[in-house]
């Protein structure tokens, strides 16, 4: 299995893939990016996808300038190309490349650049998390809006070596009023009070697409969960806490802050969801992604 990158269109050795000096993404993290997983080669949850990475670019005023299918088709010839197993993907789309390095979108004459990277997936499901609250804010919504899944995750970058710095392996951003948003690049839930609960879309986070899953998966199974605003005293006194992305699935909170939580393991509550969950996910990719895929990627 081969690290592969479709460069516009053309399939390369990730190491032989090049961006241009001018790509607006290389000088000024202006891009947006979604990484997806596969499972049997087809992607879970691409028409999520998409249409984040469609409210991304419009939130950034970039104009995406291929359709649905045609980035499909690319995604798939890529998955083709790398052979079989399960793969890691990362779509890029960068403003391209403009006339000088200026800001001024009067620049940026250039078309998008689409870049999908491909890497066989380093299995993270269910990866325990050692998490620190750090001092750095989440970046405000009125500034750059956490929502918007840009190339500029400086603010993710820094959170997450600060949490290093402290011993941990992630870290709790709060916002400006004090209240948590979430991890470097996972959303957050916690069992306060016997209730689960995790940040609102308001708090300023990335709206992800396994916190929406697991927000119907547990109202579905008799667990709501109440989207609130939680301060850093109530997180620590929570029960149980757990990351969701894309590549953890449901990561279980060891530790916060240094102290452990059930004994430095993983909570009982988590584990019995991270089980039914997977299981769920596996279900969902069978009756519903999977088909709508080879749907929308057979040749025309
Ligand atoms: N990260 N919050 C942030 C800041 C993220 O970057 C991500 C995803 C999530 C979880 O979203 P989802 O469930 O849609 O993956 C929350 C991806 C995995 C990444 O950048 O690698």
């Amino acid at each position: 299995m081969a690290n592969l990158c479709n460069v516009d269109g053309s399939i390369v050795p990730e190491a032989e893939a090049r961006i241009p000096v001018l790509d607006r993404g290389f000088l000024f993290g202006d891009s947006v990016y979604e990484v997806v997983r596969t499972y049997a080669g087809e992607p879970f949850g691409w028409p999520e996808h998409w249409r984040r990475l469609q409210r991304s670019a419009a939130a950034l005023r970039l104009r995406l300038d291929l359709d649905e299918a045609t980035v499909a088709r690319r995604i798939a010839a890529t998955l083709a190309a790398a052979g079989p197993g399960d793969h890691y993907v990362r779509i890029v789309v960068t403003r391209g490349s403009g006339e000088a390095p200026n800001i001024d979108l009067a620049y940026a004459t250039g078309a998008p650049c689409w870049l999908v990277m491909v890497r066989p997936l380093t299995p993270m499901s269910g990866k325990a998390a050692r998490l620190a609250i750090i001092g750095r804010l989440r970046n405000d919504r009125r500034a750059l809006d956490p929502a918007t899944k840009s190339g500029n995750y400086l603010n993710s970058v820094l959170g997450l070596a600060e949490a290093k710095d402290l011993g941990a392996t992630d870290c709790v951003m709060l916002n400006q009023s004090g209240h948590v948003t979430e991890a470097s690049t996972s959303n957050l839930f916690a069992l306060i009070d016997g209730a689960w609960c995790t940040p609102p879309l308001d708090s300023g986070i990335l709206a992800g697409i396994t916190r929406a899953l697991l927000l119907d998966f547990l109202s579905r199974h008799g667990e709501p969960v109440t989207e609130r605003n939680i301060t850093a005293v109530e997180l620590r006194r929570a029960q149980e806490i757990f990351l969701s992305s894309t590549l953890r699935d449901l990561g279980p909170v060891t530790h916060l802050d240094g102290r452990a939580l059930h004994g430095g393991g993983p909570g009982p509550r988590t584990s019995a969801l991270l089980e039914r969950f997977t299981e769920h996910m596996q279900q969902r990719q069978r009756d519903h992604y999977a088909p709508a895929w080879r749907r929308l990627t057979a040749t025309p």
